[in-house]
């Protein structure tokens, strides 16, 4: 039970831990399809290394115990497959957002075409973060109650993500204005070069997410 928590957090053999940990790991209230034991629900739980709300636990038990997250968990192919998915995603999401964020740099060229960046790859971007979304959800469904309470996790979608996401909301609605001046306001350099970081900083938390607690 717990060896595949341990091997998990060491970062080995990790896409086949991942979808067992909601059968093997000592975290997880029950068994795939058991419900919450009924000694009365505590207010807050301590899991992991936090501490948190009882219906957080209740939404993490719940989520990894339906259909589609079981059928992910329980066969060979469909977790690689949603990290793939994840992958394509947010490899269209971050290449976008980098296009637009280097050009406010003052990376290339300036032509015509170049200086509507950010309304050419609109479309794209959003779908990419489509994609990513549902992916990452997806994986997420698998060890829900784990999640729950891994600081990383935590930090990269309750913090990071909605920064990085209004910065990008804010860059994309100036982009068209700031490509247009011959000399790239200040402001604009600031914002890209934030933005890059920022995504940066999704993926670390990201890649942590395994060797934290
Ligand atoms: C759009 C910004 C996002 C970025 C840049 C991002 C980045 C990444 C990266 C780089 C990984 C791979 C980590 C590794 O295997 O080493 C990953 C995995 C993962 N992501 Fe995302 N992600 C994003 C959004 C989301 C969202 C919105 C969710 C949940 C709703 C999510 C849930 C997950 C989960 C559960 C994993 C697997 C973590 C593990 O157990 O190793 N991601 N993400």
């Amino acid at each position: 039970m717990l060896e595949s928590r341990s091997l998990r957090l060491q970062g080995l053999d990790r896409g086949r831990v991942d979808r067992r940990i909601i059968f093997a790991s000592g975290l997880s209230a029950g068994s795939p399809g058991a419900s919450l034991p009924d000694k009365g629900k505590p207010e807050r739980q301590q899991l992991g290394g936090i501490r948190m709300d009882g219906s957080l636990v209740a939404f993490g038990h719940w989520l990894q115990n339906r259909p589609f997250a079981l059928s992910i968990a329980g066969s060979d192919w469909a977790y690689p497959f949603v990290q793939a998915t994840h992958f394509t995603g947010l490899s269209l999401w971050v290449g976008t957002n980098v296009a637009v964020d280097l050009s406010l740099l003052g990376a290339g060229k300036k032509s015509p075409a170049s200086m509507q960046l950010s309304d050419t790859l609109f479309l794209w971007n959003w779908i990419g973060f489509g994609i990513a979304i549902t992916g990452g959800f997806l994986l997420f469904s698998v060890s829900a109650e784990t999640y729950l309470t891994n600081i990383a996790f935590l930090t990269k979608l309750g913090a990071l993500i909605p920064l990085g996401l209004a910065l990008h909301i804010v860059i994309q609605r100036k982009a068209p204005v700031w490509e247009q001046a011959s000399e790239t306001p200040a402001v604009a350099k600031i914002a890209g070069i934030t933005e890059l970081l920022l995504w940066l900083c999704v993926a670390t938390a990201a890649v942590l997410i395994p060797y934290v607690g």
